[in-house]
């Protein structure tokens, strides 16, 4: 494929996936209606001091009561496909035993919703609102949350899996494990290293067995899971330094890559990690559970991290971090001073190739998806509108980084927004927005902003005009 073609654009080969991406606790709403059972994101939002503004997910962009309207909003854009994702909780509310049918219900009308308008459904499994009495119950920690995940997604591909081909098991397994359990800025809040370290095991087992019950129930579905993923560079060259970014690589990408795609933990990691946690947790056979073959690869990338050591404790992690997570705690996480998105992350959109061919070089010859790439900016409504240029070149930057990895022979096959609509991010709350939609929370009226109009358009060309 040539860097430019006749029309004088920048092409994406012919079939690549474009599509923008939610999760439900962050868009949904409706937290006590339909038979939906609390999350650990509704304990943990309705904790006064754990979300700014003491914001909650109650009833976030109110999607659960908007699934036709906003389809139609993504048919607009000419969406090719949407990743959502499925909330545990509404369709086993108490995380065990029998569906929930109104929960499934809820999802198949809106994956029919989809399929009526062409818009493939890309379905995510868990995006973080493990059921509160499964937390009660140890949470990640414990052993059992895996077999429970597996049984949770036999519900779903039992009700869906006639009409869903795309699905990911897990998104961000080390969001869950090292913010839920570690630093504690995310749900459920905890603070113990060896509980985090427990928690990305049972993660990945838990993905290795859903991988085996959609495997067993559908053998045609296409199935992965999504890491996030960052470049790890040391801000010097001193022996320091390069450590301590080794190190950060082992924490943040190899933790998940390695086991996931080569069925091992990488030895210094747990050499990184011998103070926290003797891995005593890990059984015969769980390696070969969580290696179990896929069939593709989502990688959500947001920034990179330039780290130095060691010196004061200084993380920037995902979210505001009162403290660190296991084994980065002398690690100082260095801005460079390059411009930054709302949330102070770093644009580096050269960092996406290098992520992507990082994947492809090191681990695996599987097709791969940007499953999340996007970035959160202050914006304004005028007269009606919203120009997000800021959020547009970034959008713009990142994929001329993946058409630039594609060229050098990496198998990117899709993309994803994130995100589809400004939603609840989380720790922040309301007060980030990640959206090509704007959202006016008090009214629930969307607008489309320039970024929005801009992406319909490299939809319909496949490319990006040079
Ligand atoms: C990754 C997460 O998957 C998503 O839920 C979050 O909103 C974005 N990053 C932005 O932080």
């Amino acid at each position: 494929m040539g860097v430019l073609d006749q029309a004088r654009q920048l092409t994406f080969p012919p079939g690549f996936l474009w599509g923008a991406a939610t999760a439900a606790y962050q868009i949904e709403g409706a937290a006590t209606e339909g038979g939906r059972g609390p999350s650990i994101w509704d304990t943990f939002s309705h904790t006064p001091g754990r979300v700014v503004g003491g914001h909650t997910g109650d009833v976030a962009c109110d999607h659960y009561h908007r699934v036709a309207s906003d389809v139609r909003l993504m048919a607009g854009l000419g969406l090719q496909s949407y990743r959502f994702s499925v909330a545990w909780p509404r369709v086993q509310p108490t995380g065990s035993g029998a569906a929930n049918q109104q929960g499934l219900d809820f999802y198949r009308r809106l994956v029919d919703e989809l399929l009526a308008h062409d818009i493939e459904p890309w379905l995510t499994l868990y995006h973080w609102d493990l059921p509160q009495p499964l937390e009660d119950a140890g949470g990640w920690p414990a052993r059992d949350t895996a077999a429970r995940f597996a049984d949770y997604t036999r519900l779903v591909v039992d009700a869906l899996g006639d009409r869903v081909r795309y699905w990911t098991t897990l998104n961000e397994p080390w969001c869950s494990a090292f913010l839920g359990y570690g630093s504690g800025v995310h749900a459920p809040g905890r603070t113990a290293g060896a509980d985090a370290v427990r928690a990305g095991h049972h993660l990945m087992l838990g993905h290795g067995l859903a991988v085996q019950a959609l495997r067993a129930a559908r053998p045609q579905a296409e199935v992965g899971v999504t890491v996030n993923l960052y470049p790890v560079t040391p801000a010097t060259d001193s022996p320091a330094d390069v450590d301590a970014a080794r190190r950060i690589d082992g924490l943040m990408n190899r933790f998940f890559l390695d086991p996931l795609l080569r069925g091992s933990y990488p030895v210094d990691l747990r050499e990184d990690l011998r103070q926290v946690s003797d891995f005593g947790h890990v059984r015969d056979g769980d390696l070969a559970t969580i290696s179990t073959d896929l069939d593709m690869v989502g990688v959500n990338y947001y920034s990179r991290h330039v780290v130095a050591a060691p010196v004061e404790a200084r993380p920037r992690p995902e979210t505001p971090a009162p403290s660190s997570w296991p084994g980065s705690e002398d690690v100082r996480f260095v801005t460079r001073g390059v411009p930054v998105t709302d949330m102070q992350w770093e644009i580096d959109a050269p960092g996406l190739v290098e992520t992507l061919r990082r994947v492809h070089d090191d681990y695996t010859d599987l097709p791969l998806y940007v499953t999340e790439n996007g970035s959160a900016f202050v914006d304004t409504v005028t007269d009606g509108e919203v120009d997000d240029v800021d959020r547009l070149a970034y959008f713009d930057a990142h994929l001329r980084a993946a058409h630039a990895a594609i060229s050098s022979g990496v198998p990117l096959k899709g993309y994803f927004a994130w995100s589809l609509m400004d939603n609840f991010e989380w720790a922040w709350g309301y007060t980030k927005r990640f959206g090509m939609i704007h959202v006016d929370y008090d009214s629930q009226h969307r607008i489309p902003k320039s970024s929005a109009r801009w992406y319909a358009e490299v939809i319909r060309r496949n490319g990006l005009a040079a």
